[in-house]
Order: C-alpha cells, then sequence, then structure tokens
C-alpha cells in the first residue's frame, strides 16, 4: 500500500516538478540578458573566448569594459594566467607614473617583437630604455618641434601634399587618403629621425614596397600576441612556414632600409668635421652606440612610432570631418583667420582645430590597447589585484568611450566638449581634469577592508570617495562602491554598484 501511494506520488509530483525548471529557467532566459561577460572555468579560464574575438578583440573588451563599474576587468586564461585590461584614468596613471618600474614590457612581449624591433625603444625596458629615451627627448622639446614644423613638415605641405590635394581637386582624382597620409607621415619621420628623405610622397607616388614589408613584419609580429600559447609561433618559424617564412621576408626587406639609412648617416659623419644636421640618428650615432644593428634597431621602432600612429590620427580626422560639415565649417574660419603661412604661434593658436584632433583621437586613439607585465604583486587605485607576472593592458579606445568619463554623449563627435568660449565669443581649452573629476578611482588609498571609507578626492566640481569591501578573484571587483558627492550642499549621493552616477 505505500509502495502504491509513494508511485501514485512520484507520478504525479515529478512531472509538476519538470515543469516547474522548465518553466523557470526558460523564464529567466527571457528576462536575463546573456552577460557580456565571459565565463571562466577550471584550468582553460576564458581561454576560448578570448580566443574566439582574437578579430574584434578591440571592440570586445571595450563592450566588457563599459560594462564593468570600474572599468577594469580581469580575464582568467590557460593554467590560472590572468589579463587585466583596463580603462580606469586613475589606473592608468597608476601604471605609466606612480608605479611605472612595476609595468614593464617584459620578457614574452621582447621574444615575440624581437625579430622585427630588435633592442629598438619599443622592445626595451631598463638601461637600454632610459638611454634611448633620453636621447630621444631632445626630439620633443618645443624648440626642435617649432624647428621640425617650420622646417621640415611646411616643406612636405607645401612642396608635396598641398600640390597633390590641388592637381586631385582640379583633375577630380579620387585619393587613398589614408595611402597618402602614410607617405606623408613616413617623409616626415625620415627627416626629422635621420635627416633622410625618401620622397616617398612625390607626384609619381614611388612603389611602396618598404612600406608594404613595413607593415606584413607589423601585422605578423602582433598576431603573435593572439596565438593560445607562443609555442605555435615558435615551431612554425623553426620550419620556416606560413606567416613566419612571410615575416622574416618582410624583416629582412625592412631591415635592409633601415641599414642603408645608418650606413650613409655614418658616411655623412666621418666626412663632416661638425654635426650640420643635428637628427635623432646623427645623435645616437655620435654617443659611442656606432654598431650598426643597434641603430639599425633604433630607426626601425622610430619609424613605426611615427608613420602610422601620424597617418592613423589624421585619416580619422578627415573622415570625421567628412561626417560633421559644421564642424569643418569651423575649422576653415579658424583657418582663415590666420596668415597664408601661419607660423608656430599662429599654428598653437588655432585651439578649435587642436580640440578636434584629441576629439578624433578619443574615439580612433592610434594607439587603441596597450600592455605591460607586472614585475611584482600590486593593486591598483581601484582595488584591481594584479599578480606578478600579469598582463595589464590599458585600453585608450575603450577610455574614449566611457560614460563615466566622457557623459552619455560619449559616442558624438563633439570637439567642443574640449572648449569653452570666452566673453568675447573667442574659444579656448578647459582642463583634462574635468573630464576625469567624475571617474571612480583617482587618488584613493584602497588598501582598507570592510566597507569603511578610504579616501577621497577633489577636483573640478565633484570628489568622489571610495568604499572597498575587498577585491574580487576574476573580472569586476563588485565589492568597490564609488559615490560622488555635490560638494557645496555636501552631499553624497551612494551610486549602488554603477559607479556612473551624477547629480
Ligand atoms: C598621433 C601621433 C602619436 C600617438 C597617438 C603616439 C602614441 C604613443 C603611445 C601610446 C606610446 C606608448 C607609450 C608607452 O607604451 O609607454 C608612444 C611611444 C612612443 N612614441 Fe609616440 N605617438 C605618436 C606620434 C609619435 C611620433 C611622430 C614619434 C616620433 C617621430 C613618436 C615617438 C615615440 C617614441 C620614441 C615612443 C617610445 C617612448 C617610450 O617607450 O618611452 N610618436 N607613442
Amino acid at each position: 500500500m505505500l509502495i502504491q501511494l509513494l508511485t501514485l506520488l512520484f507520478i504525479v509530483i515529478f512531472p509538476v516538478f519538470i515543469f516547474k525548471i522548465i518553466t523557470k529557467s526558460s523564464k529567466s532566459r527571457k528576462t536575463t540578458p546573456p552577460s557580456i561577460f565571459p565565463k571562466s572555468y577550471p584550468v582553460i579560464g576564458s581561454s576560448l573566448v578570448v580566443k574566439s574575438h582574437r578579430e574584434d578583440r578591440v571592440q570586445w573588451t571595450t563592450q566588457i569594459l563599459q560594462s564593468s563599474p570600474s572599468g577594469t576587468f580581469t580575464f582568467n586564461l590557460l593554467f590560472g594566467r590572468r589579463h587585466i585590461f583596463t580603462a580606469n584614468p586613475a589606473n592608468v596613471k597608476h601604471m605609466l607614473k606612480t608605479r611605472f618600474s612595476n609595468y614593464q614590457k617584459g620578457p614574452v612581449s621582447y621574444s615575440g617583437l624581437f625579430d622585427f624591433l630588435g633592442n629598438g625603444i619599443f622592445n626595451v625596458d631598463g638601461e637600454s630604455w632610459k638611454f634611448q629615451r633620453q636621447v630621444a627627448s631632445h626630439e620633443f622639446n618645443t624648440k626642435s618641434l617649432r624647428k621640425f614644423i617650420q622646417t621640415v613638415v611646411d616643406t612636405e605641405l607645401n612642396d608635396r601634399l598641398i600640390p597633390m590635394f590641388s592637381d586631385a581637386t582640379v583633375d577630380k582624382t579620387v585619393l587613398d587618403l589614408q595611402e597618402i597620409l602614410q607617405r606623408f607621415a613616413f617623409d616626415n619621420v625620415c627627416k626629422i629621425a635621420f635627416g633622410f628623405d625618401p620622397a616617398c610622397l612625390s607626384p609619381s607616388l614611388p612603389s611602396a614596397e618598404f612600406a608594404e614589408a613595413f607593415e606584413d613584419a607589423t601585422n605578423i609580429s602582433s598576431r603573435r600576441f593572439r596565438a593560445l600559447s607562443s609555442l605555435s609561433w615558435k615551431i612554425k618559424r623553426f620550419f620556416e612556414v606560413g606567416s613566419e617564412k612571410r615575416l622574416r621576408i618582410a624583416v629582412a626587406r625592412v631591415r635592409d632600409f633601415a641599414m642603408k639609412i645608418v650606413r650613409e648617416k655614418k658616411q655623412e659623419l666621418a666626412d663632416k668635421s661638425s654635426l650640420e644636421s643635428v637628427d635623432l640618428l646623427s645623435r645616437f650615432l655620435c654617443s659611442g652606440h656606432t654598431d650598426e644593428n643597434f641603430a639599425t634597431d633604433i630607426v626601425i621602432s622610430f619609424i613605426l612610432a611615427g608613420r602610422d600612429t601620424t597617418s592613423a590620427a589624421l585619416t580619422w580626422f578627415f573622415w570625421l570631418l567628412s561626417q560633421n560639415p559644421e564642424v569643418e565649417k569651423e575649422i576653415l574660419k579658424e583657418i582663415k583667420g590666420k596668415s597664408d603661412m601661419p607660423v608656430f604661434e599662429e599654428v598653437k593658436d588655432m585651439v578649435y582645430t587642436h580640440a578636434c584632433l584629441c576629439e578624433t583621437m578619443r574615439l580612433y586613439p592610434p594607439v587603441p590597447v596597450d600592455g605591460k607585465r607586472a614585475v611584482d604583486d600590486d593593486v591598483l587605485p581601484d582595488g584591481t589585484v594584479v599578480k606578478k607576472g600579469s598582463v595589464v593592458t590599458y585600453h585608450p579606445y575603450a577610455m574614449g568611450r566611457m560614460e563615466m568619463i566622457w557623459g552619455s554623449d560619449w559616442a558624438e563627435f563633439n570637439p567642443e566638449r574640449w572648449l569653452q568660449r570666452d566673453e568675447e565669443g573667442k574659444w579656448s581649452f578647459v582642463g583634462r581634469s574635468l573630464h576625469l573629476s567624475g571617474v571612480p578611482g583617482g587618488t584613493q588609498d584602497l588598501s582598507g577592508e570592510g566597507d569603511g571609507v578610504s579616501a577621497d578626492e577633489k577636483g573640478g566640481g565633484w570628489r568622489s570617495k571610495a568604499v572597498q569591501g575587498g577585491a574580487g578573484d576574476g573580472g569586476w571587483v563588485p565589492a568597490v562602491v564609488y559615490c560622488f558627492s555635490d560638494i557645496e550642499n555636501e552631499r553624497w549621493i551612494p551610486c549602488q554598484d554603477s559607479g556612473q552616477c551624477r547629480v
């Protein structure tokens, strides 16, 4: 009898139980949108989904950082490795300034880029970096920049770029602006860094064999870092197959070109009793570093630094102007207010154009992500725990798209966010701090446990308070809560868990 009763109960209750589970799970599927944050599994972490996003990694990680309360996310990778991405300005300052020595390129980056960049400034840390940086910094003081603009850029503009644009306008020919601007940037960087004119932008548009090799070398080298393990490219390199074979050919072409510049410069220096044109390469060669391989590395890093960055910024600038005729009109107005051949001071005074360039690079930064390896354990200002050996990537592309930095209109191309008008209607720059004043994680000391107030920061019209509960193991740190205050009324407004609150 008992058995019959239990069987009956099972027959009646079991279907009801299953039905409940199914309806509950389908309901929760309907109401809970799929999380943008990747799931992490034992041993493999999130490495498979990370790999599946290798072609849109910048955009995908941007969406994740936009959804993360502190603008930081930790990816768990194979065998417990971690990769932290951050778009939090306080973290970026911490990495690049406060604890600069703790965030280095590191051995993995060094070996991945060595074939292409050797010991050039982009691939070294420590003393070699310091030396190259010191020699290079002469190039970036006001006096050198003024000379650079007045001699090199003016000539390249007036003798090559503007005539080319004028001819294209008259003949109604279509130009590949990106390619033209790459040639323009390449001529400029070679002239300023090596006192050598490759004349890439001359009217015949000479064959860009070098540029193609350089692009191949850059792309294939950066693809090495997208592999799940460095073993795959090392095996391909050993057997000289596929992309590694192409890399070897491309690097050989690039090095031949750079070596030629170095040899010609050495000859020029040997023929002269004193230095006439003091370019960067001459400075290196005269500082006792006559090794041709090292000088070649320096040349390659400089071409990489100056060519694609400048041309990418200018290409996006013109594209954005084509989409925003009102902004173009305002720039033309500013240009017309200057002389036909504006001098350095006049150019410096073109604040509206300057704001357009800033706005362009906010939305399309030429270096969208930049990773460093932590030398020691650390804690970022937003509470993210960094383990020794983890890669921490700061993300300028995501930073330009953070509502908490730029406000709800972050997607708009609006140069005026960098400007204010004075009483006479003249534009002037607003301080950059205005954009950062509402950002969580300023100079807080987040070492405290529990929910006590750690520190507060004053900036613009806002103050932020960070309250720390404890750092999460992976992903964003849910225990960090940010508050903003209305200074005049001394009110603290908790932002629940979003950190995006403005009053
Ligand atoms: C729109 C133009 C440019 C942008 C957005 C840009 C951006 C950057 C960024 C993000 C870095 C990396 C900093 C780091 O990892 O610590 C860098 C480094 C560097 N850039 Fe630029 N750059 C531009 C133009 C140039 C030009 C024209 C030159 C030289 C002719 C140049 C020379 C360098 C050098 C030498 C470094 C290495 C500095 C170091 O490691 O300390 N850059 N640049």
